[in-house]
């Protein structure tokens, strides 16, 4: 079995009981975690503060597959970091890059992060030589899915998993507050990197590759029928509509174990 298979078959295992794969995180690590999931390495002073964003509802069976697996994989590159889930409590139709924004301003409210690592629940990078960290360029680290056969399924993917530094994203007014369901986000997201004239930089393919976890399309986030607009340049909107612009209330904060859970309400963006 080559490398690549044999993690897959790990994290296909690890999936079958994700109850008792967090449990035991969470004894592996609870003794080297402040509260919330953050760490830093003692052995070395980390280059980077990490905060790892998770925009989250309703996939309780995947987040714990996450936690279990990130922390294993971020403390090998001796980072320091802390995983972020910022779960919407409401409105009903789910927006992925409103909660990256809400992400972005929590977390700097608790630590002075200068990188962050904005990722979907369900993906799972699958080689350790992938740097987890910023660069001067938005770095894609979702490039190569087992949902897309490890290729990229475009030229302008920019999904799954990016790392932007607090500098970039600031530049960038952060994400669009305005897709509301399923899709399109991503491509806003590269436009407005592009705006800043910034360029991307991505990971070769033989240690970028990520596993997605098999899953159905969730209830509240039906295709965004307008997400073909994420395509097209808008900078006069860029300005006016991102993490400057937000509109939401913070319903609670919990430092679990493994992960800090901020619980939030969007307004209307
Ligand atoms: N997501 C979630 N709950 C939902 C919908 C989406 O937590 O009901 C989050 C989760 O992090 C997920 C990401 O948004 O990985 C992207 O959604 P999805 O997995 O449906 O997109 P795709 O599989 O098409 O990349
Ligand atoms: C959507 C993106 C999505 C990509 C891959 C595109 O059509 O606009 O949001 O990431 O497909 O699924
Ligand atoms: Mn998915």
């Amino acid at each position: 079995m080559d490398a690549l298979s044999f993690r897959v078959k790990a994290i296909e295992r690890l999936s079958k009981n994700s109850q008792l794969a967090y449990a035991q995180a969470e004894h592996i690590h609870k003794e080297v975690l402040k509260p919330g999931g953050h760490w830093t390495p003692e052995e070395c002073a980390a280059r980077q503060r990490v905060a790892m964003v998770v925009p989250y509802r309703n996939r309780e069976d995947h987040l714990r597959i996450f936690v279990s697996y990130m922390h294993r994989f971020m403390q090998a590159q001796y980072l320091e970091y802390q995983i972020f889930v910022v779960e919407q409590a409401s409105p009903d139709v789910f927006n992925r890059a409103a909660l990256m924004n809400i992400g972005f301003l929590e977390a700097l409210k608790l630590h002075d992060f200068d990188c962050f690592i904005f990722h979907d629940v369900d993906l799972l990078p699958l080689d350790t030589r992938q740097p987890y960290t910023c660069f001067q360029a938005p770095t894609h680290l979702g490039a190569y899915m087992s949902k897309f056969s490890y290729q990229m399924p475009y030229d302008g993917f920019f999904g799954g998993a990016v790392a932007l530094s607090t500098e970039n994203i600031k530049q960038m007014n952060g994400f669009s507050n305005l897709f509301y369901g399923w899709g399109g986000e991503d491509d806003d997201t590269l436009n407005r990197v592009l705006w800043r004239n910034l360029t991307v930089h991505r990971h070769a393919q033989d240690i970028g590759k990520s596993y997605m976890i098999k899953h159905e399309k969730d209830e509240g986030n039906p295709t965004n029928p307008n997400r073909g607009i994420g395509h097209e340049m808008k900078p006069d909107q860029y300005n006016r509509n991102g993490i400057n612009s937000i509109k939401y209330i913070k319903q609670s904060t919990d430092l679990n174990v493994l992960y800090t859970r901020v619980l939030v309400s969007i307004g209307e963006n």
